[in-house]
């Protein structure tokens, strides 16, 4: 009954996703009550099924002739993602989608129609298509700046790695924290200093959580803030701090943080954050366009609003909720070199800036700080790779760092992300 339960909901979170265009993480209505671990468990099937649609599509689609309607076909590929996807028992998997099915069609017609379909698609026939088919095509608002910016190969590596659920990264208070993770919980030192997990973990249970020794945050989206170098007794403003990654390694790293964030109920998670973890911050709650600190800082940091297409493997949802890139994207871009600019006039003379966003895309990363750099007379600090434990080919034309999620491909990737520190003079 649970586990059929735990469908429902995965079942439900897919259609808000195909039919009403609801992110993931959007609060979604849902009937019954289910403990934290029974939601998780819906979240990962439904994330698993949009990771891998472009396969599991193909396999349907070759099995039949016409695609039932929406919710019947979404059932299909919850159980094509577990069959093939997850490697469930097929029997199980094909009596719980048909009973999913007899709920949202009592006609015995589509019943007899999915049972048919399911198990030619857990047979040698649907594995047999399953091997050879295609990951994903990213739709064309994120795919074309992405192939026209790296070629269409790497266009093809990024979409192969968003068929894979990203390990857990966590960045360590201190190195004795890290030592005892590696320790405890056979987690991995990556060069750069993050600690990965692979498999599946509740966080809240893993050893460190409570006397707060780490935080969750992804190994490319902890680089930008290491190219910062020393921080002890700097002072520090960051601009858009929830919830609060970066602050923490500010405030870890001996600097005095001021963290200033538009959302309030995203500054509750930074709050809590800094709790667990014994570290301090003077939080802000403000708009950067008109807040004004009465001061300027040693450094202040952008991690600015983005398009967050560095993210799919995480947000497998993105790219099928946010359909239009346009006018969303050039209203972002507009955000960022404000903030930059911003940025800027809140930094001392001889201070740095650092910017960074979770993207793709070059509009939002390289080429928008090429031209604010050069309207505002700022100059690119340009990373020095081996001194922070990072590969060479991820150094940007501009100086700064360029992540991208087929990057690290056989230790389980990374996130897109770019970062850059500017210096003013
Ligand atoms: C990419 S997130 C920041 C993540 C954070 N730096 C971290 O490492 O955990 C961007 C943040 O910018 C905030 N934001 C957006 N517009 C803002 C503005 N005009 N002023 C201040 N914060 C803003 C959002 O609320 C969001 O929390």
């Amino acid at each position: 009954m649970r586990s059929f339960v735990i469908r429902r909901l995965a079942l439900t979170m897919l259609d808000g996703v195909h039919r009403k265009g609801q992110m993931l993480s959007e609060p979604m209505s849902f009937p019954e009550t289910l403990s934290d671990i029974d939601r998780a468990r819906a979240l990962f099937l439904a994330k698993t099924t949009l990771r891998q649609r472009g396969r599991i599509d193909h396999v349907l689609d070759s099995l039949i002739d016409r695609r039932p309607h929406p919710a019947g076909f979404n059932v299909l590929r919850l159980a094509t993602a577990e069959i093939h996807g997850l490697g469930a028992i097929p029997e199980l998997v094909v009596d719980q989608a048909i009973r999913l099915i007899k709920e949202l069609d009592r006609t015995r017609h589509l019943a007899g129609f999915a049972n048919a379909v399911l198990r030619k698609a857990a047979g040698k026939t649907g594995s047999g298509i399953w091997s050879t088919a295609q990951p994903s095509r990213l739709p064309e608002w994120i795919g074309s700046p992405v192939a026209e910016a790296l070629g269409e190969e790497v266009r093809r590596r990024i979409e192969a790695a968003h068929e894979l659920a990203p390990p857990l990264d966590l960045t360590p208070v201190n190195a004795s924290a890290a030592e005892r993770m590696q320790a405890e919980s056979g987690a991995i030192l990556l060069p750069s200093g993050s600690l990965r997990l692979s498999g599946r973990a509740r966080v809240s249970e893993l050893p460190g959580f409570g006397s707060g020794s780490w935080w969750v945050q992804d190994v490319a989206a902890a680089i930008p803030v290491k190219l910062l170098g020393q921080l002890s007794g700097l002072d520090v403003l960051d601009l858009c701090a929830a919830p609060g990654g970066k602050t923490m390694q500010c405030s870890a790293g001996g600097a005095n943080v001021t963290a200033l964030d538009v959302s309030d109920r995203r500054l509750g998670r930074l709050r809590e954050n800094l709790r667990r973890t014994g570290l301090k911050a003077s939080i802000e709650c403000g708009d950067a366009l008109d807040w004004e600190p009465g001061r300027r800082f040693d450094v202040v940091i952008v991690d600015a609003p983005c398009t967050a297409t560095g993210t799919i493997r995480r947000n497998p949802d993105l790219p099928l909720v946010k359909a239009e890139g346009g006018e969303d994207v050039r209203k972002l871009e507009l955000l960022q070199r404000s903030l930059l600019h911003r940025a800027a006039s809140f930094t001392r003379n001889g201070g740095r800036i650092l910017y960074s966003v979770c993207s793709l895309f070059p509009s939002e990363g390289e080429l928008l700080v090429n031209e604010v750099a050069a309207n505002m007379g700022l100059n690119v600090i340009p990373v020095d790779c081996r001194q922070f434990g990072l590969e060479p080919e991820w150094q940007s034309a501009n100086g700064g760092i360029w992540t991208r999620p087929d990057h690290l491909p056989d230790m389980g990737g990374m996130d897109g992300f770019y970062s850059v520190v500017l210096h003013r003079p």
